[in-house]
């Protein structure tokens, strides 16, 4: 079995309805809206994000999900898409899921609209039901991230980026949706209880090692649905090139700093840069601390009792560092 499918073993049931579920809620009266979120649809991602919900509330709950769960599931990934169209328009990026974004199809205007629409359908879905404690998970989320995805572009403009600083955009706008994923999992079957605490934290690290290993793929050149690449091109300094410019003689610190500044969009002198990132060893370290991420998250995981969807969630940390995309 493949380990994606061993992975949804436990939650296949919810999965099916999930997807279900998920395509009625996009649905709009407005013709050019529906063609849109149909286009989405037919183009789904790995839906990481409803998995760690689902298992997360079964494995506390005796393998039971409520309503509250499929909601959860449901907000979570209505804003992790609303959230992609707009990283497209902010990234100038033409390919997500291996297609054409909405940018590249619709044109920003357009992009931005929809991203906006998603938004607030998730939040209403919280509000028609009453389920504020889950709003509120979420509207932090969603602040966070748009927190995040700034501090980026400020130290892009800037190029002073720190180790430190780079733990804070990437916490702010990745690990905290996959923290609320784990929170929401545990609040929709166990609400104020400090379990919602302790998902929080595991879903946290795992967002962590998450983001790394995304910024580590555009270092590659494997076909991962999307452009690779990029992040130098749009002066977005990660991990790998963070932990070179700490580590070289200061004659190639400005060397580096200065292909980032005027040559970001120079393909020659970007795989230079690229090139030298490897030998410095900056992918290394980059991956040693996405292991750190995912060791201290399984240590979390490792005080629950044994049960498949314990065992699912072990494998599924394990993916995040894995994955081929
Ligand atoms: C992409 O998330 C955005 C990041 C936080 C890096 P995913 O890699 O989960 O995207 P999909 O939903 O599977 O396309
Ligand atoms: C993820 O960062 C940001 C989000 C909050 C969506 P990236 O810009 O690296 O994500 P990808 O690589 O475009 O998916
Ligand atoms: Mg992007
Ligand atoms: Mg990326």
């Amino acid at each position: 079995m493949k380990i994606v499918e061993q992975i949804k073993a436990p939650i296949a049931f919810e999965m099916e309805l999930f997807e279900q579920k998920f395509q009625l809620f996009m649905s709009s009266k407005v013709a050019l809206l529906n063609r849109i979120t149909h286009y989405i649809v037919n183009r789904k991602g790995k839906q990481m994000r409803p998995m760690f919900v689902f298992l997360v509330a079964k494995m506390l709950n005796n393998g039971e999900v409520s309503e509250r769960t499929y909601r959860g599931a449901s907000v979570i990934e209505l804003i992790h898409t609303a959230t992609l169209v707009h990283d497209d328009v902010v990234d100038d990026s033409n390919r997500r899921r291996g297609f054409f974004s909405i940018n590249a199809l619709w044109k920003n205007k357009i992009a931005v609209l929809v991203g906006d629409f998603l938004l607030s359908k998730g939040m209403l879905m919280c509000i028609d039901n009453n389920d504020f404690d889950l709003l509120k998970i979420i509207s932090v989320a969603v602040r966070e991230m748009s927190e995040g995805e700034l501090l980026q572009i400020e130290k892009a403009r800037k190029l002073d980026i720190t180790e430190e600083v780079y733990y804070e955009i990437i916490r702010q706008k990745t690990a905290t949706l996959i923290a609320a994923c784990c929170s929401l999992g545990a609040a929709s079957v166990k609400p104020n209880t400090a379990e919602v605490d302790n998902m929080r934290k595991f879903g946290e690290l795992i967002g962590m090692a998450f983001q790394i290993k995304d910024d580590l793929f555009d270092y590659g050149e494997e076909k991962i649905g999307k452009p690779t690449g990029i992040d130098i091109k749009e002066q977005k300094m990660t991990l790998p090139l963070i932990y070179t410019l700490n580590n070289c003689s200061k004659k190639e610190h400005d060397w580096l700093i200065n292909s980032i500044k005027k040559y970001n969009k120079d393909k020659k002198r970007v795989k230079e840069v690229i090139d030298f990132v490897k030998d410095i060893g900056g992918l290394d370290y980059a991956i040693s601390k996405m292991k750190a991420f995912k060791e201290e998250a399984l240590n979390i995981l490792s005080s629950h009792p044994e049960s498949p969807y314990k065992e699912s969630l072990v494998l599924m940390v394990n993916y995040v560092i894995d994955r081929k995309k």
